[in-house]
């Protein structure tokens, strides 16, 4: 008797609840549609690189002319380790804002070499800069701008891998370095590749010692000691790289995470620090302030020029009061970043989100310390909205 009353309880519940079901259903759909978008994105991006991996292997650039005579460069001209930087066109007007900046650092363009990867870009430096030293690697694939998590993004991480790799293995130690960074003064001057106590030392992400992205590699600026535990670390990346849909970087936290060989080590936040620095309290300016607030290089210079770190006059030459000014501004922790004016682009935004969200799951305790090398392995997938 009993179950005659429950049942059309049950069903009223249901019935009267049918919006209730609606809306689960509707959530379950849009999550299915967004993990079919993401699984799309994300073999697409697998295949891109399967496509076009032979033009940045490992195998094409040692065997190649060109690497030949960097090696013969490099042992004439580079008694330090050289620091690498890749552009294609896409990135030149960003290029030539950085070499104006670092033309003010004595000695810092001696140690640069620029990857060309295609004729526009290695054309136009070497007019613009006779004195930077090229290695010209045309890839087709990579004749485009890039966005993040994407195919072509995913191959240049591959041949930085495997450029990297070739250097390790003829026992070259070097920097690779990003554009997208001002310098307030000269990394090198610190002598970071004297030390001996690590192999290898990156950039971290974060805002601070305290916080819980410290020693998470941010990938901009990064030194390598050739070795051979450095060498199996890029053997490892590489392979990874080849098969998986995941951010270089998030390899990189993994491996410096979970193995004991190589030592990582990570650059103080008063030597380089992110973007974040600019809203913080200003203090302690670092060495290098990386600006990789926006995703898309073309805004990116105009957001930097808001910020007073556009240097490049209308003519093409090199403004040098607008560099002193920047440093100083930065010296003083007057660096004016104007949040009302400009509203923080969409891209902006979804990465402070994506940080928030990193760091909640971080916080929890035991739980967020097991995840700790393992979350950021996850990074484009998690980003749904890109
Ligand atoms: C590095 O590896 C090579 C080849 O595997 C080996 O001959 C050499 O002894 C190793 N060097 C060190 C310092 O372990
Ligand atoms: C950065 O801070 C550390 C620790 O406070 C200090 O030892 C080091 O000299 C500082 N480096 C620079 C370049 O200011
Ligand atoms: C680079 O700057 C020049 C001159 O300011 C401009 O005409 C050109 O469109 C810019 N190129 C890119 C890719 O932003
Ligand atoms: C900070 O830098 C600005 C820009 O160069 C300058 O005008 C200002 O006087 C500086 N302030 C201090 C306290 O040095």
């Amino acid at each position: 008797m009993k179950n005659r009353n429950v049942i059309p309880n049950i069903l009223d519940v249901i019935f009267f609840n049918r919006y209730t079901l609606i809306l689960f259903y509707s959530f379950w759909f849009l999550v299915g549609i967004l993990a079919l978008r993401k699984s799309q994105n994300a073999l697409s991006a697998v295949q891109y690189v399967k496509t076009n991996s032979d033009s940045v292997s490992l195998s094409s650039i040692e065997s190649s002319p060109e690497f030949e005579k960097l090696l013969e460069i490099l042992e004439e001209k580079y008694p330090r380790p050289p620091a690498f930087f890749l552009l294609n066109q896409f990135a030149l007007n960003m290029t030539d804002n950085f070499l104006c900046n670092t033309a003010t650092l004595e000695g810092a363009h001696d140690r640069f070499v620029f990857v060309t990867l295609d004729e526009v870009a290695r054309d136009t430096i070497r007019r613009r800069w006779p004195e930077i030293q090229i290695f010209h690697w045309p890839t087709p694939s990579l004749y485009k701008p890039f966005s993040f998590a994407e195919g072509a993004y995913q191959t240049i991480y591959l041949l930085r891998s495997n450029l990297a790799l070739a250097l390790i293995k003829k026992r070259i130690s070097f920097w690779m370095m990003q554009q997208d960074t001002f310098w307030r003064k000269s990394i090198f001057d610190l002598n970071f590749e004297d030390d001996m106590s690590y192999d290898a030392i990156f950039d971290q992400l974060g805002d601070g010692d305290n916080s819980l992205r410290k020693e998470w590699v941010n990938g901009a600026n990064w030194f390598i000691r050739a070795n051979n535990d450095t060498q199996f670390f890029f053997e490892r990346l590489s392979e990874k790289l080849a098969y998986w849909y995941t951010p270089d970087v998030g390899i990189m936290i993994h491996q410096c995470n979970t193995w004991n060989k190589p030592k990582c080590a990570y650059i103080p936040y008063n030597v380089t620090y992110s973007w974040e620095w600019m809203f913080s309290d200003q203090s302690n300016p670092p060495y290098l302030l990386q600006l990789d607030c926006e995703t898309n290089g073309g805004t990116k210079l105009m957001q930097l020029g808001r910020y007073g770190f556009h240097f490049v006059n209308p003519d093409g030459t090199c403004n040098n009061q607008k560099i002193a000014s920047a440093k100083s501004r930065m010296e003083n922790g007057t660096v004016e970043v104007q949040m009302t004016k400009t509203l923080p682009s969409w891209g902006r935004l979804q990465f402070k989100l994506y940080w928030y969200i990193t760091e909640y799951l971080l916080w929890i305790p035991v739980f967020g310390e097991y995840l700790r090398p393992y979350l950021a392995l996850a990074g484009f997938i998690l980003m749904i909205t890109i």
